[in-house]
């Protein structure tokens, strides 16, 4: 760790433009104008975990170095944030409980089948809530289920797997489902770990969504839960993610954004429903051909 009085290396404007469009590049994350001091701040420890004297060496090591990958990677985890927690946006989920599984329930019925993603999905908070929603409703046992959680960072995808949680995780759970779904970890001071029938109809893999091809191994599904996550990106990197979301939805497949979100001026791909409770987004269905009014 660097001595107190030991300077820091700064960061010129020019650094700070190259290394946040090298950033954005990557992983469509922008970095705001007015955020020179944090990245400054969260990068300083990569430079000096690397042994670079200055922010354009770093810059350098980025782009050329044979360990760029993982130093990309390294740096991106940095400059996320990776907030999560069970049971965010209670009312979205009521409206999923409520109105969407029974309308999958019955439109998905011959093939007893089916498909969520949570795009982005941190520590796995919002994939397991998913996959406690659909055992509480009681409408899938029997069924062919799979939720998968994808995310750019590989720390916390460790973490999603592990499913090992403390307080902060829980601090929207309804606590009969926290009883329900949750076994103490032995020896893990208070910590509780995602119960094994629920973990069965979750797994993860690490998916950068701005990669071109990335989402291949992904398959057709019929919810995507992409929330909090396209904040952090600029418009055109929105659209290129909704073109891919739009292609993974089953046609009348549905698109959940976080609260904050809309797709205003991104995407005209999508129909916006609203439910009792909630406004989603839909990938329409196909039109009949009309059959010229004739019997
Ligand atoms: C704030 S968390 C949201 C977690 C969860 N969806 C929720 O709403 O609680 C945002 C997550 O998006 C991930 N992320 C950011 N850019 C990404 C990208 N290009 N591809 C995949 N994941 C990305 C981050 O690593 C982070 O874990």
């Amino acid at each position: 760790m660097a001595a107190f009085d030991e300077p820091r290396p700064q960061m010129s404007p020019e650094d700070f433009r190259l290394l946040r469009d090298l950033v954005h590049a990557h992983c469509g994350i922008l970095v705001r104008e007015d955020m020179q001091f944090v990245m400054e701040r969260r990068l300083a420890p990569r430079l000096e975990a690397l042994g670079l004297e200055d922010f354009r060496a770093y810059y350098r090591f980025l782009r050329y170095a044979p360990e760029r990958r993982a130093e990309l990677e390294a740096a991106v985890e940095a400059l996320t944030t990776h907030e999560t927690y069970f049971y965010r946006e209670p009312q979205q989920l009521r409206a999923l409980s409520d109105e969407l599984l029974p309308q999958l329930q019955r439109k998905n019925a011959r093939t007893r089948r089916l498909r969520f993603w949570s795009a982005g999905c941190s520590t796995g908070e919002e994939a397991y809530t998913v996959a406690m929603l659909l055992k509480a409703s009681g409408r899938f046992e029997g069924w062919d289920v799979e939720v998968y959680g994808t995310d750019i960072s590989r720390r916390v995808l460790e973490a999603a797997r592990r499913a090992e949680y403390g307080p902060s995780s829980m601090r929207a759970i309804p606590p009969e489902v926290q009883q329900r779904f949750f076994v103490p970890v032995s020896g893990g001071a208070g910590r509780l770990r995602v119960r094994e029938d629920v973990r069965a109809w979750v797994s993860f893999g690490q998916l950068n969504l701005l990669e071109p091809g990335a989402a291949q191994l992904v398959p057709q599904v019929d919810v995507v839960l992409c929330r909090n996550v396209m904040i952090y990106f600029d418009p055109a990197a929105r659209r290129q993610v909704l073109r891919v979301f739009h292609d993974k939805l089953v046609p009348g497949g549905y698109l959940l954004l976080g609260h904050s979100e809309n797709l205003l001026n991104l995407s005209a791909d999508f129909e916006l429903v609203h439910l009792r409770t909630d406004l989603v987004y839909r990938r329409p269905e196909p039109i009949a051909p009309a059959t010229g009014g004739r019997p």
